[in-house]
C-alpha cells in the first residue's frame, strides 16, 4: 500500500516540482490539490482565511481523537539550476525548500488512509497551507479563520525535507526546535560631504558599521550565553562614491530567539545600542522591529508518540534526534494552539558527492527514497492516534 501511495507522491512531488508559485500565489497549486483530493473521495474546504489553502477531513467510522497533519505549498524566488528533467518550468521560482515533497507526501497519505476511514476512531484533517516563507505567512491567517476546529483538532504535526539526514531516516526533537525570526529596518542618517574632509560631515558608513559590531556585543555581553540568541546584520547599504561620505545607511537585519522573555528584551537592547552608537557620532536613526513566527516549541508526549509511529514505519535506528536550529517555521502557529510536534524528513541521496542546502538553486531531493518513508510516517501516527 506504501509502494503504491509513493509512486503516486513521486508522480504529484514532480509535478508540483514543474509548477512552482510563490507565498500568497499559490492559485494553481490549490487548485491542484483540492482537485486530486475530491478524485480521491474527499470534500475539500478551500480559500480558509482568505489565502490559497486547502483543508479535507477524513471522518472516522467510530468516535475518537482528532490528528490534523500539515504541509506547506509554497515555493521560492530562486532559479532553479539542478538541470533535471521535471525542474521548474517558471523562471526564476523554484521548490527549493522541499514544500512540493511536504504537499506531496500528506497527499499520498490522504490518499492510502481513505480506504481505511471505518476502522478509526477520530478524524484526520489534512492542511495544504501557502506561505510558509513569507511573513506573516499562512498559517497564523488559518488559525485565526478556525481550520483547527470543525472538526475540533486535538493534536497537530507535520514534516520538512532535510537534505543533510539521509532519506530512509526521520529525526525529531522535543521542545523549542526553530527560533522566533523577528526582523528589524534600521536606517542611519549623518551628514555628507568630501571624503578628504570627514570631520565636516558625519559619515554614516562608520556610524554603521560601528552599529553593526555593538549589535554583536548585545548576546555576548548583554544576555545570558545560555539563551540561543542571533542577530544578523544581512544587508548594509550605503554611499554613492569612494571620495563621499554617506548621509545615510540602510541595514536590515534578523534576529532569532528560542524564549520569549529575551525576544521582547532583545528588541529594546537593539533600540538602546544603535540610539547610544549614533548619538555619539551625532548621527540620527529610525528603526521598524517586526516581530516574525512564534518560536516552534515540539510537545514531549506528542514528540513521543511522532517517534514511536517513526520507529514503527522505518525502525528504530533510523529514528534520530533532531539538531534544534534558529530558522523560522510559521508551523509554530499551530503548535501555539494545540499540541503537536514538527519533524524532519530524511531526502539526502545516500553516497551523494555534495548535498546542497534548503533555499539552494541546485537543491536535489531523494523523493523516491523519502516518500515512502514521509508516507508511512503519516499513516502509523494517524492509525496509532486514531485508536487510542
Ligand atoms: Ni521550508
Amino acid at each position: 500500500m506504501v509502494r503504491d501511495a509513493a509512486t503516486y507522491g513521486v508522480e504529484v512531488r514532480r509535478w508540483l516540482h514543474r509548477h512552482p508559485e510563490l507565498s500568497f500565489q499559490e492559485q494553481e497549486t490549490a487548485a491542484f490539490v483540492a482537485r486530486q483530493l475530491r478524485e480521491m473521495g474527499y470534500d475539500p474546504e478551500t480559500g480558509i482565511g482568505g489565502v490559497y489553502s486547502v483543508k479535507a477531513v477524513l471522518y472516522g467510522g467510530r468516535p475518537g481523537r482528532t490528528i490534523a497533519l500539515r504541509a506547506d505549498i509554497d515555493a521560492l524566488p530562486i532559479q532553479e539550476e539542478t538541470g533535471l528533467p521535471y525542474a521548474s518550468e517558471t523562471p526564476g521560482v523554484m521548490h527549493a525548500c522541499g514544500h512540493d515533497v511536504h504537499t506531496a507526501t500528506l497527499l499520498a497519505a490522504a490518499r492510502a488512509l481513505k480506504p481505511m476511514a471505518a476502522e478509526l476512531a477520530g478524524n484526520v484533517v489534512f492542511i495544504f497551507q501557502p506561505a510558509e516563507e513569507v511573513p506573516p505567512g499562512g498559517a497564523r491567517e488559518l488559525v485565526r479563520a478556525g481550520a483547527l476546529e470543525d472538526p475540533h483538532v486535538d493534536a497537530v504535526f507535520g514534516l520538512h525535507v532535510d537534505p543533510f539526514l539521509p532519506a530512509g531516516e526521520l529525526s525529531f526533537a522535543a521542545g523549542p526546535v526553530n527560533a522566533a525570526p523577528d526582523s528589524f529596518d534600521l536606517v542611519i542618517r549623518g551628514r555628507g560631504g568630501h571624503g578628504a574632509a570627514p570631520h565636516q560631515g558625519i559619515d554614516a558608513v562608520v556610524v554603521g558599521a560601528q552599529v553593526v559590531s555593538a549589535l554583536q556585543s548585545i548576546h555576548s555581553r548583554m544576555v545570558n550565553p545560555f539563551e540561543p540568541l542571533v542577530i544578523t546584520v544581512g544587508r548594509f547599504q550605503a554611499g554613492t562614491a569612494r571620495n563621499v561620505l554617506a548621509a545615510e545607511a540602510r541595514l536590515e537585519g534578523t534576529v532569532r530567539t528560542t524564549s520569549p522573555a529575551l525576544r521582547e528584551r532583545v528588541k529594546g537592547l537593539i533600540e538602546r545600542v544603535v540610539s547610544g552608537v549614533c548619538a555619539a557620532y551625532g548621527a540620527t536613526f529610525s528603526l521598524d522591529y517586526t516581530f516574525g513566527y512564534p518560536v516552534l516549541v515540539n510537545d514531549l508526549a506528542m514528540t513521543e508518540l511522532a517517534r514511536e509511529a517513526a520507529a514503527a514505519a522505518v525502525g528504530t535506528e533510523a529514528v534520530r534526534r533532531a539538531e534544534p536550529g534558529m530558522y523560522g517555521e510559521d508551523f509554530a502557529y499551530y503548535a501555539q494552539e494545540r499540541p503537536g510536534c514538527f519533524g524532519n524528513l530524511g531526502v539526502g541521496l545516500p553516497g551523494a558527492p555534495q548535498r546542497y542546502p534548503a533555499h539552494h538553486p541546485k537543491l536535489f531531493v531523494a523523493d523516491e527514497e523519502a516518500m515512502p518513508v514521509g508516507i508511512a510516517y503519516y499513516l502509523n501516527l494517524a492509525t496509532r492516534f486514531c485508536s487510542e
